[in-house]
């Protein structure tokens, strides 16, 4: 297995296996930057603001949809999988930013979206207007429906967005879409959909970029026959249990024809799988050696901010992809979870897990979130980063009913569809909203706070204690300790109850430490040696350093 020694300081020269430790910083194109003022990010505003995320020292991005599409679901609705939608530009633009990151020395994944396509898309349009027996009936999942008069679906499954997996069309044949009804499912079965994907990731893959994240990577194939889930509906897009539609053997097939497509290219082109699997051997089996490459480890996400979860949760997860010769892939938000800076610490079920957000005190959560960070980002193994997280933005819990666009929200009945609270857009500069999101006096599509002015990229940069300037100097310890770099060099330390020590070694020598606080007291951890970074002030003498509550620090040894 090769391991970097360091980062990449330009895409060209990099290193082989680039992906195994990488730090990726999901961009999620609408909050991101807008450069005309319709109060949407769109893809002119992420090139202008390349130079930050180099700065911030991160080796690639990976950008949430911007194909064309209706928005039902903010873009993982499309019905165009070669064009970007005129909200975000042109495929120009796309060509643009791909050769825009590479000149800055950063990668671009961009995300796919294979389980389901638009309602809009020309193929489920075809297979409305042609009616039951189209042949494009067959490339999604249309059924007659139960019932005397079909008038009852097909079967029970519902959907992850509140309400059943399926909807009726005028001829009364049922389609079934596992998320919003805009979206239906396609029928992996068929031979069409299975090339058109091949099609869709060389036409990428040629405009140059350096990867794919797979959008409900577990859901593209369905148990034979669509049978009931029954009594066991404990299932849902979190993967805690069993489904006929979720994580099915018959999936990896399909990875395994990607992955030959994607090492026919140049430069290690890499696929990152959302699957949502019920345990974590089921997630390694998506990076088997002729698979994909990285799966996001929703379980240590999920996983409370306690010393003894944390510590069984990384070894669990080193293991299990150990098993399976891969790289770990942490992440602690991304756009459809409640910011960890107040996630950890809601205690709540469902609340953990980042699906319900609840108020918490700001300071405390942004002094745990900056340890949690701290944390992950000294593991081995690669890192996924969501956009606003290094300026230590909360979860936004207050907004109104009607400014709120998550379609779960409008669907569910309160159990679900608060993901517009991670998504306000970010603050840039300046006093007065949109805050250098888009042009002075211009919109964003979701209200920023008016406390977001003190979080802002210029109110944060070259102040030593901001969080911004915290994960600045964590990327760059990170790339610069050859420790660091490795993906299976991690030694616990034994420490007191509620405290985590573990180092890093070169050669059989431990030479970086880190040290996280998580209990409620002050813990004295003497001075392992050079004090590299600490998410919180420390405080004890110069012998014998004091973590309080909710820090890490990170040393040299
Ligand atoms: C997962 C995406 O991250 C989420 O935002 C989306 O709603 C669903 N997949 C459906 O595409
Ligand atoms: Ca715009």
């Amino acid at each position: 297995m090769t391991d970097q020694l360091t980062a990449p300081p330009t895409v060209e020269a990099s290193p082989a296996s680039w992906w195994r430790n990488a730090v990726i910083y999901q961009i999620y194109p609408r909050s991101f930057a807008d450069s005309n003022g319709d109060g949407i990010g769109d893809l002119p505003g992420i090139l202008t603001r390349l130079p930050y995320l180099r700065d911030l020292g991160v080796d690639a991005v990976w950008l949430s949809p911007f194909y064309a599409s209706p928005q039902a679901d903010a873009g993982y609705d499309v019905s165009d999988y070669r064009t970007v939608d005129p909200i975000f530009g042109t495929v120009t633009d796309a060509e643009k930013l791909i050769a825009g990151a590479h000149e800055h020395g950063l990668r671009v994944i961009v995300d796919l979206v294979p389980n389901h396509s638009s309602d809009q898309h020309d193929w489920f349009k075809r297979a409305l207007a042609e009616g039951p027996g189209s042949p494009f009936r067959d490339r999604y999942h249309f059924r007659p429906g139960k019932g005397e008069n079909g008038e009852l679906p097909p079967n029970d499954w519902p959907s992850i967005f509140g309400g059943p997996a399926w909807t009726r069309v005028e001829d009364g044949e049922w389609y079934l879409h596992l998320f919003a009804a805009e979206q239906p499912d396609f029928n992996w079965e068929h031979p069409a959909v299975r090339d058109e994907f091949k099609t869709i990731l060389r036409f990428w893959l040629d405009l140059g970029v350096d990867g794919f994240r797979v959008d409900v990577a577990h859901g593209l194939v369905k148990e034979d026959g669509l049978p009931d889930v029954g009594e066991h509906a404990e299932w849902h897009l979190l993967g805690v249990g069993e489904s006929p539609c979720f994580d099915r053997d018959g999936v990896h097939e399909i990875y395994r024809e990607w992955r030959k497509i994607l090492d026919e290219y140049p430069g290690e082109r890499i696929a990152v799988a959302e699957a949502w699997a019920p345990n974590l051997a089921r997630v390694a089996d998506y990076v088997r050696a002729d698979e994909l490459h990285q799966a996001f480890n929703f379980s240590y996400l999920g996983t409370a901010w306690d010393a003894a979860a944390q510590r069984r949760m990384i070894d669990e997860s080193l293991a299990a992809m150990r098993q399976v010769g891969a790289p770990t892939t942490w992440t602690l938000s991304n756009h459809d979870v409640v910011r960890h800076t107040n996630r950890l610490l809601q205690t709540g079920e469902g609340e953990v897990a980042g699906r319900r957000p609840t108020a918490v005190d700001p300071v405390a959560g942004l002094r745990r979130a900056r340890a949690a960070s701290a944390l992950m980002l000294a593991l081995p193994g690669s890192a996924y980063l969501y956009q606003g997280e290094e300026l230590g933005l909360p979860e936004v819990v207050d907004l109104p009913p009607e400014v709120r666009q998550d379609p779960a929200f409008h669907r569910a009945t309160g159990q679900d569809g608060y993901r517009d609270g991670c998504r306000v857009p970010i603050p840039w500069s300046g006093d007065t909203a949109p805050y250098g999101f888009g042009p002075d006096g211009g919109d964003s599509w979701l209200p920023q706070p008016a406390s977001w002015a003190q979080l802002s990229v210029a109110a944060q940069t070259g102040v030593p204690d901001s969080t911004l300037e915290l994960y600045r100097t964590a990327l760059a310890v990170r790339r610069g300790n050859p420790a660091l770099a490795p993906t299976d060099n991690l030694r616990w330390v034994p420490a007191p109850d509620g405290v985590l020590v573990f180092e890093r070694a070169v050669e059989g020598q431990p030479v970086f430490r880190c040290t996280v606080n998580m209990s409620d007291r002050p813990v004295a951890v003497g001075r392992p040696g050079e004090l590299l970074l600490s998410s919180g002030s420390l405080e004890g003498t110069p012998v014998d350093v004091v973590l309080p509550p909710d820090t890490t620090a990170w040393w040299s040894v």
